[in-house]
């Protein structure tokens, strides 16, 4: 039980990879708070935690809302009493569009979500770790923020704005005890995310949303997409102390798409 005695706050855990990281980490023996703005989603991850015998509770949140991030905060302690990991995985797609079509509302949403609600919530974990000497913070960004793709400009800037907050996290939390690191998967494609992207791809191409698919397995050296529950995986390795020397990197879990 890599995560025994531990509290892990899983922001996004209704659905896809944040669903995986919960259960995942609920499995290795952590207490979890799940959060997400629907709730029927998160009641059902924190449900099916439960019934396997881990523990587990919900918080419907938006993380892009400060008020909601400290509700999040607030109900993890009642509920578990502390917050050793804070998991930074909820975020959205926005516009698949070129940036000359990008309404800068559409922008400010992507950015609140993506890059403001980790900074929102790192900030308001961070003293509880500090007075501990132990904590743990992943942010989930993505292959976007490495390659060059078309059509994503708030996202993958967002993403790249993620790994630049993880840089100075860690620098400023390390000699605290506290690590920060980021985990960047690539495709996904059971997630309504990945589903949602390859749809909006294949009407803007015209194309054939299998094709276009196929086509991006080439760039990948294995040939193939990352499941959630690969990316689960990397995600307990990175918040345990399996991790303990690791702090300030991004790991790539994209099957060899990235190579810095
Ligand atoms: N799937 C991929 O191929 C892929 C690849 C690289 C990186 N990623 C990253 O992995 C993370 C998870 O993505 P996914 O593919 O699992 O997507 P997903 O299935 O769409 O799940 C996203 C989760 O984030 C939550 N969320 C969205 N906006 C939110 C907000 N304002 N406040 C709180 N929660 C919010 C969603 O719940 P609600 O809508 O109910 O709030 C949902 O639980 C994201 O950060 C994504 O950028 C995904």
């Amino acid at each position: 039980m890599l995560l025994k005695e531990k509290v892990a706050v899983i922001t996004g855990g209704g659905r896809g990879i944040g669903r995986a990281i919960a259960k995942k980490f609920a499995a290795d023996g952590a207490s979890v708070v799940v959060t997400a703005r629907s709730q029927k989603e998160i009641d059902e991850v924190s449900k099916e935690i439960r019934t396997g015998g881990g523990k587990a509770t919900s918080v419907v949140a938006d993380v892009s809302r400060e008020k909601d991030c400290a509700e999040i905060v607030n109900s993890a302690r009642k509920a578990f009493g502390a917050i050793h990991i804070l998991v930074n995985n909820a975020g959205v797609l926005g516009p698949v569009n070129p940036v000359e079509k990008i309404t800068p509302a559409e922008w400010d949403d992507v950015m609140a979500v993506n890059l403001r609600g980790p900074f929102l919530l790192s900030r308001l974990v961070l003293s509880e770790m500090y007075e501990r000497g132990s904590g743990a913070i992943l942010n989930i960004v993505s292959i976007a923020a490495k390659a060059a793709f078309q059509l994503n400009a708030p996202y993958a800037a967002s993403k790249a704005g993620l790994i630049g907050l993880t840089h100075t996290l860690a620098a400023e939390a390390a000699r605290e005890g506290v690590r920060v690191n980021a985990l960047s998967p690539g495709p996904v494609p059971e997630t309504k995310m990945s589903q949602e992207l390859g749809r909006q791809l294949a009407d803007y191409f015209k194309a054939d949303s299998e094709q276009l698919f196929k086509q991006m397995l080439q760039g990948i050296l294995q040939g193939r997409p990352q499941t959630a529950d690969e990316i689960a995986s990397a995600a307990l390795f990175l918040v345990s102390d399996q991790s303990s020397a690791i702090t300030g990197q991004t790991l790539n879990v994209d099957g060899g798409m990235a190579f810095y």
